[in-house]
């Protein structure tokens, strides 16, 4: 392999048109001279040489006109997903979008209808109801339970609050936030309630290779090949190799017949190929990428038992143990203070920029997302910073 990532290295990224540290300021009034952008879900780290690789050999050509001839690409997915997944992928089975909230948009084009109901498991990534609510479809939120401080499912409550109207399911898995790596079970009883109430089950995994040592992910397709006529797959390299900017995303749609509404999808909405994406995602998926992601893992590891750790230190702050995404999710109902002085606490006083519980859907209401793909020493300024705001309660 190549020289080995120094994921340490503090790359100042403010005024270089990064939606975490430019926007940061403008949204949540954290100062961009001091603060921490903890917020937007990329990172603040390089993706591999391979990747930045492939780009500089395009760059140096020069040329950048339309993409054509997608084999490599396919190749390089098929091979990720058998030997990171062992989930074997046809190639006529991978549509490329761009990116997953793309991906997101089209199934719910392609599946459902306008005031047909989407199923979320919230609290959930927050794109999916802007995009459901966005196309006129109802957002269905079926609240996710806590067991033992962590998300667990209500498979009889959601049966429950079903009315026939719905059509579909967006499932985020591993889950963000929360930060669960759902068990075969798990996934065999979301797919049997799918089963059950008709709905299109798209399994949003584009976290799945972000999980934490002692956790294992099941591809939805791999848990239930059961459903498979009614299952999505949607993956990406973008969170994996933290190439978001380039906007590419895999949907995977197994089943012959459903592959024809979504590529009617495509097709309407005049979605082709970004030749960047797709130069840097073929390059991504390959055994230096595969070794740069397992260093990336153990450093992100190695943060959040500095996150968890630190924060468990402060009365009432709770955080949700993190099986899978660099996205932690810190429940501060323990503190006795309403949202607005523990956010104030946050963005004055800490001067963090961190995602706000209630953007996720119910339940999100005491919790703030932080993220923690930045240098060690980044998240031990935010730690320290949290604990002095926090500081009257020890
Ligand atoms: C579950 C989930 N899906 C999709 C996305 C974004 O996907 P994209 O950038 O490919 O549109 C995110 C980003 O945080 C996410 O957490």
């Amino acid at each position: 392999m190549s020289t080995p990532p120094n994921f340490d290295e503090v790359i100042d990224r403010r005024g270089t048109h990064s939606s975490k540290w430019d926007m940061m300021e403008p949204l949540y009034g954290v100062p961009a001279a001091d603060g921490i952008a903890m917020w937007v879900a990329d990172m603040d780290f390089r993706p591999p040489a391979c990747v930045q690789n492939a780009l500089e050999g395009m760059a140096s050509h020069g040329l950048y006109g339309y993409f054509g001839d997608n084999r490599a690409n396919h190749d390089a997915i098929r091979w990720w997903m058998s030997t990171r997944h062992g989930w074997e992928v046809e190639a006529a089975s991978i549509f490329t979008t761009n990116g997953l909230v793309n991906g997101t948009a089209l199934c719910v084009d392609a599946y459902t209808k306008p005031g047909d109901g989407v199923v979320l498991m919230t609290p959930v990534y927050h794109a999916f109801a802007r995009v459901i609510a966005a196309a006129g479809r109802k957002v269905v939120e079926c609240p996710l339970a806590i067991e033992d401080g962590r998300y667990v499912l209500d498979i009889a409550g959601w049966d429950a609050m079903m009315t026939g109207g719905e059509r579909m399911l967006i499932l985020c898995s591993p889950h963000n936030p929360g930060g669960r790596v759902w068990t075969g079970d798990e996934l065999r009883a979301i797919a049997a309630f799918c089963v059950r109430h008709d709905l299109i089950l798209v399994s949003d995994e584009i976290h799945h290779d972000l999980v934490m040592p002692g956790h294992k992910h099941t591809a939805m397709a791999l848990a239930a090949p059961e459903i498979m006529d009614r299952l999505v797959m949607m993956t990406a390299t973008t969170k994996t190799f933290n190439i978001a900017g380039c906007h590419v995303g895999n949907v995977i749609i197994p089943d012959k017949a459903l592959r024809t509404p979504f590529q009617a999808s495509l097709n309407a909405q005049g979605v082709s190929p970004n030749s960047f994406g797709m130069v840097m995602a073929t390059a991504a998926y390959s055994p230096d990428g595969a070794a740069w992601v397992d260093t990336l893992v153990s450093y992100l590891d190695g943060n959040r038992r500095l996150f968890e750790d630190g924060l468990a230190t402060i009365p009432g702050v709770r955080p949700m143990a993190l099986e899978a995404t660099y996205l932690a999710w810190i429940d501060f109902a323990g503190t006795g203070m309403d949202a607005a002085e523990f956010t104030a606490r946050v963005e004055k006083q800490a001067r963090i920029a961190a995602n706000h519980g209630p953007s996720f859907g119910k339940g999100g209401g005491h919790f703030l997302r932080f993220n923690l793909a930045t240098p060690r020493a980044v998240v031990a300024e935010s730690v320290a910073r949290l604990k002095q705001a926090f500081g009257d309660l020890q």
